[in-house]
């Protein structure tokens, strides 16, 4: 049976054309360190390192490579902002549709005396940005947002909350994880003081390897959660202040930053913004076909500017998680169901505790996958 892969939301699959290549041959052939070597083959691995900053500055509009700074991922990412930044008595403001990556760490960190509050989005995931403002007090220190949610795709007005945030003097981080790869984002347009991105998502690259870009300011804040060695300051015991190996200490996942740079590369010669277009076509087409199907519940937006490829929906007269078993098991195709890390998202559009079967496009779907996906539902829906 063909396979058809509707979780890219997860991760992307496939990954950019040569991605196994590109990294298979770091490994094999320039598997060195940098920061630790003196010799020509560990500086020209840095040259390859600095291509990537400059990619990632590329992509996201960051004035400055020292800026970016590569994680294992965007949970790291995150948990690095937060408990990097916020001590006893600072309070946060999130939206009401976070991920679990944002969730947890701020449980944890409300137990230590972190004060939270969420603005609540609408039954569609959408907020409006005045919400934030009217949660703002004398201690907030940071207002953090999920750009695209992973659940409907509702996108948030992420320049709106920047400039609510640059008037209050509060640091602004945005959680771009569904939207790297998938929306153009302007760090400087919208105020950002951090941007979390993983690399496996719509930027096509391996797993285990994402980033954050950092404000001065910020930068400035912000301890670092991890400590280590970082080949520059040696002689000293504390961690540098010079960017980016205050937040990088430890051996990076070097082969991981090779097939980002890889991956990145793809990204420009195809154009981000055509890989968008397709994107939307494919998604408008979902949901056209699923918009007047009988038994089916589309949460969040329908087609529009302000959502992104992640769709999800529920099955009114039929299991969630049976839909999607027989999805995979009669027609090959691999959605994913259940609550997607973010019960309160689900709380926020009606759909908890049964959550909802997400469908996730990516840039290598087809409109023949999406109209056979469509005659698939009917089928189940049918019988
Ligand atoms: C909105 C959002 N934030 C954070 C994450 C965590 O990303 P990662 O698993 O790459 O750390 C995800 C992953 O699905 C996500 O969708």
């Amino acid at each position: 049976m063909k396979q058809i892969y509707f979780d890219n939301g997860s991760t992307s699959f496939p990954k950019a054309p040569g991605l196994g290549e590109a990294m298979g041959k770091h490994i094999d052939y320039n598997g060195y360190n940098i920061s630790r070597g003196g010799y020509s083959k560990a500086y020209s691995l840095e040259g390859e390192i600095i291509e990537a900053r400059e990619a990632v500055c590329r992509l996201f509009h960051c004035d400055d490579v020292k800026k970016v700074i590569f994680t294992p991922g965007a949970t790291i990412g995150l948990n690095m902002v937060l408990k990097g930044l916020l001590k006893r008595g600072d309070h946060v403001i999130t939206t009401s549709m976070e991920h679990n990556a944002v969730v947890r760490p701020l449980a944890q960190l409300e137990a230590k005396g972190v004060l939270w509050s969420r603005a609540q989005c609408d039954e569609k995931g959408r907020l409006d940005p005045q919400e934030i403002r009217k949660l703002i007090r004398p201690e907030t220190k940071l207002v953090l947002a999920i750009h695209g949610s992973n659940v409907c795709g509702t996108l948030i007005p992420i320049e709106e909350i920047g400039r609510i945030c640059r008037e209050n003097r509060i640091f602004f981080c945005v959680d771009a994880s569904q939207t790297a790869g998938s929306a153009v984002i302007d760090m400087q347009k919208c105020n950002a003081d951090a941007l979390i991105f993983p690399g496996h998502k719509a930027l096509l690259g391996p797993q285990g390897i994402g980033g954050m870009i950092l404000s001065r300011t910020m930068a400035e804040t912000m301890e670092p959660l991890f400590s280590g060695g970082t080949g520059s300051a040696s002689h000293r015991e504390e961690m540098p202040e010079l960017l980016p190996d205050k937040f990088q200490p430890g051996t990076l996942n070097i082969p991981g930053i090779i097939g980002l740079k890889h991956a990145l590369a793809y990204i420009e010669k195809e154009g981000l913004v055509s890989m968008m277009e397709k994107k939307k076509r494919i998604t408008d087409a979902f949901l056209e076909e699923v918009g007047n199907m009988k038994g089916v519940r589309l949460i969040g937006l329908p087609a529009g500017d302000d959502r992104c490829s992640v769709v999800s929906l529920d099955f009114v007269d039929q299991d969630n998680a049976e839909v999607a078993f027989r999805l995979e098991n009669e027609f090959g195709i691999m959605t994913r169901c259940g609550l997607h890390c973010a019960p309160h998202a689900h709380k926020t559009l009606g759909t908890f505790p049964q959550g909802t079967v997400r469908f996730s496009f990516g840039c290598f779907n087809t409109i023949t996958e999406i109209r056979f996906a469509a005659g698939a539902l009917n089928r189940i829906l049918c019988g």
